[in-house]
């Protein structure tokens, strides 16, 4: 059974759209636990522009599946998650003008700082997984940097038009998945993932969780209006 994330980011950048109260992502994780999620993703980024501190800290408190913090390597950052104590960390690049997460980590790059991150969180008993594009030679190094699992970024596959496309991005992820899973990391996929592009994707043996978010809460804000307008239209009537 693959396993699914929920991503609650979006939930929150409603919120902050007019920095209030609702809607309330920890509220919403509740939700999707009800529904069956097996974890609740969020993105704590530098420049706070969705995740709040205060969310990670209620969720910390009140998940009951397992909390995923995507997070840069960034040493306050890493300091909150060991404060805070997730299940698990995926390590992401992030720049400060992206509209959300364009590529994946630079592991060689940055492998000098990498590895001290991840002994520090798997010793804190967090599980560690590396965002990545599904390039099948980068697997190694993200085994030798310690991290038990790669997420795959599944952007290009998502943006690709036109059926040569479509399998060529495929084809990616299935030899990144065969070659990560040949260095012992465990593969996970996300990113641009929605209703139609998910089932090529856990057809993938190796790929055992999915971190999902646009696409849920995008499906969430349609088949909730109805419902909304007629609460609204009967407290009027009342
Ligand atoms: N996985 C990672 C590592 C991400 O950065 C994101 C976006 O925050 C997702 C999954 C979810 O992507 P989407 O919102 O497009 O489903």
């Amino acid at each position: 059974m693959i396993r699914l994330g929920v991503n609650v980011d979006h939930v929150a950048t409603v919120r902050q759209a007019r920095r209030t109260v609702e809607p309330d992502p920890v509220a919403a994780a509740l939700l999707a636990e009800l529904a069956g999620a097996d974890q609740i993703t969020i993105h704590l980024r530098e420049d706070r522009r969705h995740i709040q501190d205060r969310d990670l800290q209620v969720l910390r408190q009140t998940v009951r599946t397992q909390l995923n913090l995507e997070m840069a390597l960034n040493e306050e950052i890493v300091r909150i998650a060991l404060e805070t104590g997730p299940e698990q960390c995926t390590l992401v690049p992030e720049k400060r003008e992206e509209v959300t997460t364009e590529g994946g980590l630079d592991v060689a790059g940055l492998q000098s700082k990498l590895t001290p991150a991840v002994t520090c969180l798997k010793q804190a008993g967090i599980r560690v997984s590396l965002f990545v594009d599904p390039e099948a030679e980068l697997m190694k190094a993200c085994a030798d940097s310690g991290a038990d699992a790669v997420e795959l970024h599944t952007g290009a596959y998502a943006n690709a038009r036109g059926e040569k496309a479509v399998e060529a991005e495929l084809d990616k992820l299935r030899k990144a998945s065969a070659a990560a899973a040949g260095v012992g990391l465990k593969v996970f996929a996300g990113h641009g993932l929605n209703y139609v592009n998910t089932p090529p994707v856990v057809a993938i043996p190796q790929v055992e969780e999915v971190n999902i978010g646009h696409s849920i809460i995008s499906r969430a804000v349609l088949v909730g209006l109805e419902r909304a307008v007629r609460e609204m239209k009967a407290l009027l009537e009342n």
